[in-house]
C-alpha cells in the first residue's frame, strides 16, 4: 500500500509511469505535481484523469510550503521524482532554469520528505529518477556502470549531477531511504518533438529539413518508454535502498543511422517512394559541447532484479511512428505557439 508523489507526471517519462501505477496498482493512490511548463501536457494522461486513485496538482518542485502542504495533505508513504528541465539545448541557452528546477527543486523536495518522515523511514521510498549523461562522455569503447565517476559536460547533465549528489548526502547524513536510477534515452508516444527523434518524424510528415548536429556521428543508446517505467517499477519495488541502477537498451545507434532507419520506415508507411524523406537530411552547426558517445552496463539491473528491455528497435521505432502518425491532433496541438518560437531560435 503506498500513497505516491510523482513529480513532472504530465511530462514524457512521467505520464507513462503515472499510467503504469495508476493502472496497475489499483490500491495505491497517485498524486501528480506537475507545473506544466512547456513540456507537461495533461493530454498525456487523459485516458486516466478520472481513475479514483488520480489526483492531478498544479504546481512548482522549488515551491517548499506547497510540497509541505502536500505531504501533510496526502501522507505520502514515497515520491517518484522526474519533474526536471531535460533539453539539453535548452540548458546551453538557459542554463540557470535547469539549476533552478532540477538542483533547488530536488532539494526542496528532499526537505519536504525529511521533513514529513522525521524518523518515521519504514515503507518510505524518496526514489530518484536520473540520466546515464551525469557520467559525461564516452569514447569509442566502453559502457557506463554505476561505479563510473560522475563527469558532467552540459549545464542539463551538471545540474542532473548535482540533483543525485544532493539525494546521496539526504541518503548518508540523515538516513532518508532513497534510490537512484540512471538511465539512456528514451524514445516512445508523448515524446516533445524538441528531442531527436520525434522533432524528426514530425518534420518528415510535413516535409521539412532533418537537422543532423555535426557529422551525425554520436552515438546514444535508446530504450522504448515502457521498457524504461517498468524497470522503474521493478527498481521502486525490489531495489535494494541507498542503491544507484543503470538502466539501458543495450541499443547504440549513431544519429545518422537513426535518422535513416526512420525515414525508411516512413517512406513505406506513407507510400513515399524509397529515398525520399533522407533527401530532407541537412548537417547543421554542431552543439557545444557535444557529448560523443552514451551506452550503459544494464547488468546490475539484470543481475539482481531480472529486468531486461522487451523490445527491439525497429519494433519500437515502428510503434513510435504508427503513435504520432495516429495522433497528429496532439502532434498539432504541442508544436502550436510557443514550439514555433523555439524552433526559429534553435534551427533557422
Ligand atoms: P519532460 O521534459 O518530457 O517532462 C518534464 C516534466 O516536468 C514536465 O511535465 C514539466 O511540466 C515538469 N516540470 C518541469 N519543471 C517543473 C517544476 N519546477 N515543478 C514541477 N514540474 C515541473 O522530461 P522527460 O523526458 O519525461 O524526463 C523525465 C525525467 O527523466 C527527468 O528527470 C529526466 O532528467 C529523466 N531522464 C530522461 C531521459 C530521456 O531520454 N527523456 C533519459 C533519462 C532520464
Ligand atoms: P536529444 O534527443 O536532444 O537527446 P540528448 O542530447 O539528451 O542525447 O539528442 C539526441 C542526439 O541527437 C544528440 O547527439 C544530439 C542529436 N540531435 C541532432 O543531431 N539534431 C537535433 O535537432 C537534435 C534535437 C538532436
Amino acid at each position: 500500500m503506498h500513497t505516491i508523489l510523482v513529480t513532472g507526471g504530465a511530462g514524457f517519462i512521467g505520464s507513462h509511469l503515472t499510467r503504469l501505477f495508476v493502472t496497475k496498482y489499483p490500491v495505491y493512490k497517485v498524486v501528480n505535481l506537475d507545473k506544466l511548463t512547456y513540456a507537461g501536457n495533461l493530454e498525456n494522461l487523459r485516458d486516466i484523469a478520472h481513475y479514483s486513485n488520480y489526483h492531478f496538482v498544479k504546481g512548482d518542485i522549488t515551491d517548499l510550503d506547497l510540497l509541505r502542504q502536500l505531504f501533510k495533505e496526502h501522507g505520502f508513504t514515497a515520491v517518484i521524482h522526474c519533474a526536471a528541465e531535460s533539453h539539453v539545448d535548452r540548458s546551453i541557452t538557459d542554463p540557470l532554469a535547469f539549476v533552478r528546477t532540477n538542483v533547488l527543486g530536488t532539494a526542496a523536495l528532499l526537505q519536504a520528505a525529511r521533513d514529513s518522515w522525521g524518523g518515521e523511514l519504514e515503507n518510505k521510498l524518496f526514489y530518484h529518477i536520473s540520466t546515464d549523461e551525469v557520467y559525461g562522455s564516452l569514447g569509442k569503447e566502453g559502457l557506463f556502470t554505476e561505479k563510473t565517476a560522475y563527469d558532467p559536460r552540459s549545464p542539463y547533465s551538471a545540474s542532473k549531477a548535482s540533483s543525485d549528489h544532493m539525494v546521496r548526502a539526504f541518503y548518508h547524513t540523515y538516513g532518508l531511504p532513497v534510490k537512484i536510477s540512471n538511465c539512456s534515452n528514451n524514445y516512445g508516444p508523448f515524446h516533445f518533438p524538441e528531442k531527436l527523434i520525434p522533432l524528426c518524424i514530425n518534420n518528415i510528415i510535413n516535409n521539412k529539413p532533418l537537422p543532423i548536429y555535426g557529422k551525425g556521428e554520436n552515438v546514444r543508446d535508446w530504450i522504448y518508454v515502457e521498457d524504461h517505467v517498468r524497470a522503474i517499477d521493478t527498481i521502486f519495488h525490489a531495489g535494494r535502498v541507498g542503491e544507484t541502477y543503470n538502466i539501458g537498451g543495450h541499443n547504440e545507434w549513431t544519429n545518422i543511422d537513426l535518422v535513416k532507419e526512420l525515414c525508411r520506415q516512413m517512406d513505406e508507411k506513407l507510400s513515399r517512394e524509397k529515398g525520399t524523406s533522407a533527401k530532407l537530411i541537412t548537417y547543421v552547426k554542431d552543439r557545444a559541447g557535444h557529448d560523443l558517445r552514451y551506452a550503459i552496463d544494464a547488468s546490475k539491473l539484470k543481475n539482481e532484479l531480472g529486468w531486461v528491455p522487451s523490445l527491439q528497435f525497429e519494433e519500437g521505432i515502428s510503434r513510435t511512428i504508427d503513435w504520432y502518425l495516429a495522433n497528429s491532433e496532439w502532434l498539432a496541438h504541442v508544436t502550436s505557439g510557443d514550439y514555433q518560437n523555439y524552433y526559429a531560435k534553435q534551427y533557422l
